[in-house]
């Protein structure tokens, strides 16, 4: 796949620059053309030599060519982000980050990053201390970066170079060449989604009892996050609401926290319009205490009741709006024989697809990696999928929505 593709590579200061000499010649390996843009910080853990040995070609550092050299490129900075196929920032710092977030452009770097042509991906690998990475104003820039595109991979947790152990290490080299292998690769398959605007819904909802308890169930979020990641790759500007869960952000998703069904609901709401396909993978609680208090409710009586009123159904509301255009997409968590259930919910929820599963806690359902689907789609085929990791799953539930993206002749 990275057979003569062309390959920007931006280099930033942070140690882990030592490994990417390496990095090159993997892509290099992998018959790819490399080129390396070099910050200055970048040129103080790693030396222009190794990456112009090992890439074959000058290293790029300034936007201003040395005017005295026969045949020099003026036009150097706007040049090399037509060239590229593909940019990788790796390591990636706050502080270019930073820069590329803000659109600031003072190095062949940035200048790569602003002149790179359209649907040309860009991958970065952040490293840095973790305390750095989660800090608010570098999580803003991860933000600001996902949302216009970028694949942005959250640093792997080990051994630092300050001696601590945590999160901050850049993915290793062999990583690196995997992820860009698989987005482009993920690009040249032309997905019919490619364009296409989907929402996800992922996780739990929590329902607030008062100030320090909650009603909520056993959603890992898992599914969703694979959905929405696979939605990535093929192209579509997927939105992810998400509910209380321990993952990170898919590379390229504009992601939405929330809580409770109804903040759910609202945010969800706020998008039906300008969505093409609305994927409920939440679990969302079905009912809220009526009455949530402030504070922390005393123990005291042997006994208390809790009165609950039903949540709004955030699938169900879309599927009811939905014009002929849109497709509507949901789960169905049932016991073994509730396949009925799941035909029923299609019918009830104005569903054009619902893949039933089961939870019997090893192989399917909440938390675990795996997943048995069954996709019943409207008017049309049923397909019984075997046991899978939920990626996996994930993939054959979008080839399906892809079918019908194409029978529906959907544009984006
Ligand atoms: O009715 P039930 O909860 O079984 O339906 C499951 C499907 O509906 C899932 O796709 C889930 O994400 C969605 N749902 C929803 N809002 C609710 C309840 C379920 O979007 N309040």
């Amino acid at each position: 796949m990275l057979k003569g593709k062309r390959v920007v590579l931006g280099v930033c200061g942070g140690i882990a620059a030592y490994k990417t000499p390496h990095l090159v010649r993997l892509l290099k390996k992998a018959e790819a053309e490399v080129r390396v843009a070099l910050t200055e910080a970048g040129g103080r853990f790693v030396s222009e030599l190794s990456l112009a040995t090992v890439s074959g070609e000058p290293v790029l550092r300034s936007m201003f060519p040395a005017t005295n050299t026969p045949g020099v490129d003026f036009t150097g900075h706007i040049s090399l982000g037509e060239w590229a196929d593909a940019l990788v920032v790796a390591p990636a710092t706050a502080n270019t980050m930073a820069k590329l977030a803000a659109g600031l452009c003072d190095d062949m770097l940035t200048a790569c990053f602003i002149t790179l042509r359209p649907n040309r991906p860009v991958l970065i690998f952040p490293a840095m201390d973790g305390q750095m990475f989660l800090s608010a104003s570098v999580q803003r820039n991860v933000a600001t970066l996902a949302a216009h595109g970028c694949h942005v991979f959250t640093p792997e947790s080990g051994e630092l170079a300050s001696g601590l152990c945590g999160l901050g290490r850049m993915a290793e080299p062999e990583e690196i060449a995997t992820e860009l292998e698989r987005t482009l690769d993920s690009i040249s398959n032309d997905s019919p989604l490619s364009g296409l605007r989907i929402v996800v819904t992922a996780g739990p909802t929590r329902e607030r009892i008062d100030g320090v308890r909650f009603i909520s169930n056993y959603s890992s979020g898992k599914m969703g996050f694979a959905i929405a990641r696979a939605a990535a790759e093929r192209g579509a500007t997927v939105t992810l609401i998400s509910g209380p869960v321990h993952l990170g952000t898919p590379p390229g998703v504009e992601r939405i926290d929330v809580e409770s069904a109804s903040e759910m609901n609202e945010t969800a709401e706020r998008v039906f319009s300008e969505t093409n396909i609305f994927i409920g993978a939440a679990a969302v609680a079905d009912y809220r205490p009526a009455e949530p208090v402030d504070g922390k409710v005393k123990k005291g009586a042997s006994q208390m009741e809790i009165r609950l009123v039903q949540n709004p159904d955030i699938l169900g509301g879309f599927g009811a709006q939905k014009s002929p255009g849109q497709l509507a997409i949901g789960f169905a968590l049932e016991e073994a024989d509730g396949i009925e259930h799941a035909h029923a919910k299609l019918e009830a929820k104005n569903l054009d697809l619902i893949a039933f599963n089961t939870f019997n806690g090893t192989d399917s359902g909440f938390e675990v990696d795996t997943n048995i689907l069954t996709l019943i789609i409207r008017g049309g085929e049923t397909v019984t999928l075997t046991k899978l990791t939920k990626e996996k799953a994930a993939g054959e539930l979008l080839n399906a929505v892809e079918r019908l993206v194409v029978a529906k002749e959907m544009q984006p």
